[in-house]
């Protein structure tokens, strides 16, 4: 049966390729798609999702703006490595799908107590949304199965040294989150690393032939110059689409337990997520954090989707 979820993204070059997994993997019921400021404005993000769900031809899937700021500190967006609008490098049509005008938070709340069974939470970007969500609908919680989410990281972030930009953009929402007693998963840089588009990868896109494909390899394309650029990467790391993956086939994506703390007040640590493997702190275990990608079965499920999108335009 395929699982039932809600991506909440900020497209983002990575989160749509999150997106069209979802929306073309069998093993997914993507239920909708909500969006927050963080690679870009929330605005920009929501104006990004209808463009991806416009040219993948994603239909059926309500998309609803979310928050616009994080929880406590201004916003800091990803344009160093998304771009002005958070989608750059490919010329995308006038979307013909429109956004609902209900907010994230309560389109979430909606379709989770409509559901017959629990939902996946699967967040891509900072989590303001999720904690606004948790905070505002407390009940809320009984109906998410559980939160599979891109952010943090075992060692070391992007964003400073010690922290990874989902959480950096919003540490008090992460720690609403991880404190919360749902099931947490945690895709970090650690394993998100490991999900590299390479130049083989790239040619099996192309090999696609389609106007989908080429559009990814266009995005892809300016991602990885986005990434040589500031981190000398020679091919870019596609984060979001490995905690979609963990959803599709829990064997793509090998987790350990551990507690996981988010710092809030460090000088220098704030928005590291302190993972404890060994129980140094004595804290309780309130997550699987992921350690190991099985990239030849990721890559697989990503061109199969983007081809099962792609020929639905044909
Ligand atoms: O640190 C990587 C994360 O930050 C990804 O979700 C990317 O889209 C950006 O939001
Ligand atoms: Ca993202």
């Amino acid at each position: 049966m395929p699982v039932p979820i809600i991506i909440d993204c900020d497209p983002g070059h990575d989160d749509a390729i999150a997106i069209m997994l979802a929306a073309g993997d069998p093993a997914i019921d993507l239920l909708a798609i909500t969006t927050v400021a963080g690679n870009q404005t929330v605005e920009k993000t929501t104006l990004n999702a209808r463009r991806i769900c416009t040219v993948a031809s994603i239909t059926g899937v309500p998309i609803a703006a979310g928050c616009a700021r994080p929880l406590v500190q201004p916003l800091l967006v990803g344009d160093d490595v998304h771009g002005e609008s958070g989608l750059d490098g490919p010329r995308f049509p006038q979307p013909t799908v429109d956004a609902v005008p209900e907010h994230a938070v309560d389109l979430m709340y909606r379709i989770l107590t409509g559901h017959p069974e629990p939902v996946t939470l699967v967040p891509t970007a900072p989590l303001t949304n999720v904690a606004v969500l948790l905070t505002r609908y407390p009940d809320s919680a009984a109906h998410i199965r559980d939160i599979v989410l891109m952010g943090g990281s075992t060692r070391g972030g992007n964003t400073t040294p010690a922290a990874e930009f989902n959480v950096y953009v919003d540490p008090e929402a992460a720690d609403i989150v991880f404190r919360s007693g749902i099931p947490v998963t945690m895709c970090g840089l650690n394993v998100t690393h490991q999900a590299l588009a390479t130049p083989e990868v790239l040619a099996r896109l192309e090999n696609l032939e389609t106007e989908l494909s080429r559009i990814c390899t266009e995005l892809i394309t300016y991602f990885a110059s986005a990434y040589r650029r500031l981190w000398g990467f020679t091919s870019p790391p596609l984060h979001d689409p490995v905690a979609v993956a963990r959803v599709i086939d829990p064997a793509i994506v090998q987790c350990v337990e551990a507690s996981v703390a988010v710092e809030l007040r460090g000088q220098y640590t704030r928005g590291a997520t302190v993972v404890d493997m060994h129980h140094y702190l004595d804290r309780p275990v309130n997550a699987r954090v992921a350690l190991t990608l099985d990239s030849e079965k990721f890559w697989d499920r990503v061109i199969a989707a983007i081809d099962v999108l792609g020929k639905r335009k044909a």
